[in-house]
């Protein structure tokens, strides 16, 4: 018998992972200056047809999940229709992640709209900790937005990336906020993206061993008992699901399932990886879509094995051009 990755499984590489995930920057500008990101930019890229073209050729495909990233998806003031337009394709999951600064005023439309869930990104919610790390943000805006959220029925996460300066402070106030809120936070490892390679990240050991000593616990959550197909671990702390999402240190590139759109039509498959497919000039060229889905799988067919982390050439790109 012969055993075909179908359209309907995901994308193949060479080594075996099936791609399952897309992950779509609808813009690379932001509104925060967060430090270990920027700088933006504000690229022309692709149109909102192109996107939701694409989009359904990556579904028929096989994704099955679609993330909306940015910069920041909700600068776009036609973030609702998008998501909409994006819903509409009939992706088993879509998701969000944003800063958090709009979501008052767009939690309820993008609930309608067909968003399931989102992961606000918040690395403190004492004033000044979060002025300093957003460059100028203030986080009642935020916790505002999580609670607009959490009201119009979205799931949500909270994402914060630890600083070796502050991640103390950091871990006890995501730990209250999550705790309040009942939410899951998640603590991402600094990538030496952009501005991130001139910071800091906080060692992941030491941060497990104070929140082990501060709140105790620490056993690891079973996989599945929380929603979501990415690569964190989860650990209970008190009654919190703390998830950590160690890229650099312990890689999880064996069970990669994701790929990358960016905001200029550009197809990465690795994260780390500077090789892209312009799949924005396929379109444009007026390529077929079985010719174009010839050309994705032959790229991503390609896909490195593992990230090169600590190479040079990663720390050019900040991650606002292709949303993490
Ligand atoms: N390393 C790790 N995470 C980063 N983010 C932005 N830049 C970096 C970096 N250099 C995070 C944001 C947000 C998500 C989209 O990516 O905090 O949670
Ligand atoms: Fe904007 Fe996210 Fe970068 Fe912060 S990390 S500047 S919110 S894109």
């Amino acid at each position: 018998m012969v055993v075909m990755n179908g359209p309907e499984k995901g994308v193949a590489d060479d080594f075996g992972r099936l791609h399952t995930y897309l992950r779509l920057s609808v813009t690379d500008a932001c509104n925060y200056r967060c430090v270990y990101c920027g700088p933006a930019a504000a690229h022309v890229g692709l149109s909102t047809d192109q996107m939701v073209d694409l989009c359904s050729i990556f579904y028929s495909m096989g994704i099955k999940v679609l993330r909306i990233t940015g910069g920041e998806p909700t600068v776009r003031s036609d973030i609702v229709t998008l998501t909409s337009r994006l819903a509409d394709i009939g992706f088993d999951r879509l998701s969000m992640t944003t800063n958090g600064e709009y979501l008052c005023r767009y939690a309820m439309d993008l609930k309608k709209a067909g968003l399931d869930s989102i992961n606000i990104s918040l690395d403190a919610t004492e004033d000044s900790l979060y002025e300093s790390l957003t460059g100028g943000f203030h986080v009642r805006a935020v916790l505002d937005g999580l609670q607009a959220a959490l009201d119009a029925g979205l799931l949500v996460k909270l994402n914060c990336v630890p600083l070796a300066s502050c991640f103390e402070r950091q871990a006890v106030q995501l730990m209250e906020v999550a705790a309040a809120y009942k939410v899951p936070v998640r603590f991402i490892e600094l990538m030496p993206f952009g501005n991130g390679a001139r910071c800091t990240g906080a060692s992941f050991p030491l941060l497990q061993q104070f929140l082990e000593d501060r709140f105790g616990g620490g056993q690891l959550i079973p996989e599945g008992m929380i929603s979501g197909c990415g690569p964190a671990i989860y650990r209970n702390y008190a009654g919190v699901s703390v998830g950590f999402i160690t890229a650099i240190s312990d890689c999880f590139c064996d069970r990669c399932n994701r790929l990358r759109l960016t905001a200029r039509g550009r197809l990465k498959s690795c994260l780390y990886s500077n090789k892209y497919l312009d799949v924005q000039a396929l379109v444009t060229q007026g390529l077929p879509q079985v010719d174009i889905e010839k050309r994705i799988r032959e790229f991503v067919a390609k896909k490195p094995a593992r990230h090169g982390a600590g190479r040079k050439d990663m720390a050019e790109e900040p991650l606002s051009t292709f949303g993490g």
